[in-house]
């Protein structure tokens, strides 16, 4: 896979001229775009429609959680948008994550379908507390097992889980990572991170590389200097 198609970019913004600014600085570089809640909730299916029209995918970031019935519609809603990659929370539950997958059977090219396992935002306390006896560490994999075994194709993964679970799921199933820092950004507030590079190397299929580019004086070159680092042998 090329860096173009490997990196996605989150819009993180509150409108779509603010989209609009982003994906005009970067659609030379950038083959991919992360739409979640912000945008989607302030401009809906347009911003979806902003990044096709542009020649680019769209990965719909509404972390899908509700009744079988609800999400199928959803992910049938989708679909109707062309986007190339959309996720739920494997919580959820299988007849979920089983109806979401029916729900894309009779398009020609069904999107990408990710489950998220355990939000990077709890810490063994507050993952505790939701009632999992389980700490995070043991649950991810098992998320991940559960994801797969409904039909989904992938899961969002933080660096550090992504080498034991390119070994326990197998070649083909889809690992998506945020928290991607290239050696010459900040870390911010992402704790585990690795530079595009190594998260290729453990088994990252694609990278959610943020502010390293958007946060740049120069997104366009910060988004080329990454594709080029990836490129390099
Ligand atoms: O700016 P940054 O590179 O940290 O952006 C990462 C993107 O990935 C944000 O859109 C963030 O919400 C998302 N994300 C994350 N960690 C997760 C899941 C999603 O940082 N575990």
């Amino acid at each position: 896979m090329n860096a173009r198609d490997r990196i996605i970019v989150p819009l993180d913004v509150g409108s779509l001229d603010e989209a609009r600014r982003m994906i005009d600085a970067l659609s030379e570089e950038i083959g991919y775009f992360k739409i979640g809640n912000e945008l989607f909730t302030a401009a809906g299916p347009d911003a979806v429609r902003m990044v096709t029209d542009a020649g680019c995918r769209v990965f719909l970031d509404l972390k899908y959680y509700d009744i079988p019935n609800t999400v199928a519609g959803a992910v049938k809603s989708a679909v109707s948008l062309s986007v190339d990659m959309l996720n739920m929370h494997i919580l959820g539950g299988r007849a979920m994550m089983e109806g979401a997958v029916r729900a894309t059977r009779e398009t020609a090219s069904p999107p990408i379908l990710l489950g998220v396992t355990v939000l990077t935002s709890y810490d063994e306390a507050g993952w505790k507390e939701t009632g999992f006896s389980q700490g995070v560490t043991d649950a991810v994999p098992e998320l991940a097992l559960r994801a797969k075994d409904a039909g989904l194709d992938g899961v969002v993964c933080s660096p550090r889980e992504v080498k034991d679970l390119r070994r326990l799921m197998g070649k083909e199933f889809v690992l998506v990572t945020p928290g991607i820092r290239p050696s010459w950004a900040e870390a911010q507030d992402q704790k585990r991170i690795m530079t595009p590079k190594e998260a290729v190397a453990a088994g990252s299929d694609y990278l959610v590389i943020g502010r390293p580019i958007t946060g740049a004086a120069d997104p366009r070159e910060a988004a080329r200097r990454v594709a080029d680092e990836l490129e390099v042998a």
